[in-house]
């Protein structure tokens, strides 16, 4: 059983899971529009990880005898300068994720919701690796700068991400 505060915190975090799924789609859009097809294949990797996501969230509030209420996707934006640009949206996105994660665990604790805290643990660390690769991307990205070679060498490794 879960209260009423933690079901409403449950079921934002399950939009913030679509509206992540949606935005990534979004920046796969847009790489797939410059024609680099391997960073477009790590984000719609990224896009169904997102998807995953939000199903959890799903099943646990059901689990929990508790009611899902989906709200509206915001619409993501559609145009950035760069794949750099994008990268650095996706760590940005990413961080800002790890927060509501953070701060519905610490209701949880608050509310001694144990069944609540254990399930966002998986998520908790699941955070630790999104940052992570999306950091890597974005060092990347940064390192080599202006080199189109390069970036068509990123490109390639991008479309390995299974
Ligand atoms: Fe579901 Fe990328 O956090």
């Amino acid at each position: 059983m879960i209260s009423p505060k933690i079901q409403d915190l449950l079921n934002a975090q399950l939009n913030r899971e679509y509206s992540s799924s949606y935005a990534y789609l979004a920046m796969a859009a847009y790489v797939e529009s410059e024609s680099l097809v391997g960073f477009a294949h790590w984000l719609r990797v990224q896009h169904r990880e997102e998807l995953e996501h939000a199903l959890k969230f799903y099943d646990y509030i059901n689990a929990q005898n508790g009611r899902v209420t989906l709200a509206a996707i915001d619409q993501p934006r559609a145009e950035y300068k760069s794949v750099f640009e994008v990268f650095q949206k996706v760590l940005e996105h990413e961080k800002y994720i790890t927060r509501s994660v953070n701060e519905i665990y610490g209701a949880a604790e608050a509310e001694k919701d144990y069944a609540t805290k254990t399930f966002l643990s998986w998520f908790v660390s699941e955070q630790v690796e999104e940052e992570s690769e999306a950091q890597l991307m974005v060092d990347k990205l940064a390192m080599i700068g202006d080199s189109k070679g390069s970036l068509l060498y990123l490109d390639k490794e991008a479309k390995k991400r299974e």
